[in-house]
């Protein structure tokens, strides 16, 4: 199976979006055995998924509580998303451990929260430049996988992404990204993440129709959560095309 994400992190009004849906709409529909979602900001949720989940898109938010409901002003809930037409979410993406303190404790809960809610976690995973130029990359990650210690096995996407690769132009070289992929893989049989199903793992970072053939070339890359590029409706629907 391959995967194609659109992350429009903190960008675009309402009429952005439905110019973005309704031009993407025009360009291309989601192929037998390509997943494509769109994790549109919280306010275009359903705007989004009412003009694109009857064509096959999948709609994703970009953070999501653990709790169900209560008094936690600002956040979202995994119900809320549902309710806006979600059937994935995002969690754990570097910019959210980053900016918002994110922590793994906090995201096995989550994931779990997720499941319950029946919406699919798409787990963002990553090392810093320091941690690579430290040599802790497999450790990092062996570290943000270990939730799945905690929450048991069940339906998830995992994102691989270079922290230091994202939106910078920098690009991870192809033995690195094998590499960290095939780690994951290895990870994930660990935790018998894969029992329920198969656990598509995808790169985050950069992505362009430039350069997403040669990264779909990688062995266990099934796809990709791409940033800036799915901001324009023609490339992401080129990157579509490529994986399809
Ligand atoms: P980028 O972002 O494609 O702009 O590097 C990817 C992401 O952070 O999801």
């Amino acid at each position: 199976m391959r995967c194609v994400v659109a992350n429009w992190k903190m960008n675009l009004a309402s009429e952005e979006a439905r110019a973005f849906c309704e031009d993407l709409l025009g360009r291309c529909t989601p192929g037998a055995g390509t997943e494509v979602g769109i994790a549109p900001p919280f306010t275009l949720l359903h705007l989004v998924s009412d003009l694109v989940r009857p064509r096959g898109f999948q709609v994703f938010g970009q953070n999501g509580h653990a709790e169900a409901k209560g008094a936690f002003t600002g956040e979202i809930s995994m119900p809320q998303l549902r309710d806006a037409g979600c059937s994935g979410v995002l969690l754990g993406h570097s910019e959210r451990r980053q900016f918002f303190g994110e922590t793994d404790g906090a995201l096995a809960k989550k994931v779990k929260a997720a499941w319950q809610w029946d919406l699919l976690p798409l787990l963002c995973i990553g090392e810093t430049l320091d941690q690579r130029d430290a040599g802790q990359t497999l450790e990092v990650l062996r570290q943000q996988l270990s939730i799945l210690a905690e929450t048991g096995p069940g339906p998830l996407w995992v994102a691989y992404e270079p922290v230091w690769a994202i939106g910078t132009g920098r690009r991870a070289e192809a033995a690195q990204v094998l590499e960290a992929h095939a780690f994951i893989r290895s990870e994930l049989k660990r935790h018998r993440a894969h029992a329920e199903r198969g656990v598509p793992s995808l790169y985050v970072a950069t992505e362009t129709p430039e350069s997403f053939p040669e990264l779909l070339t990688i062995p266990e890359v099934a796809g990709g959560l791409v940033g800036g590029a799915s901001l324009d409706p023609r490339k992401f629907a080129e990157l579509v095309r490529q994986a399809g």
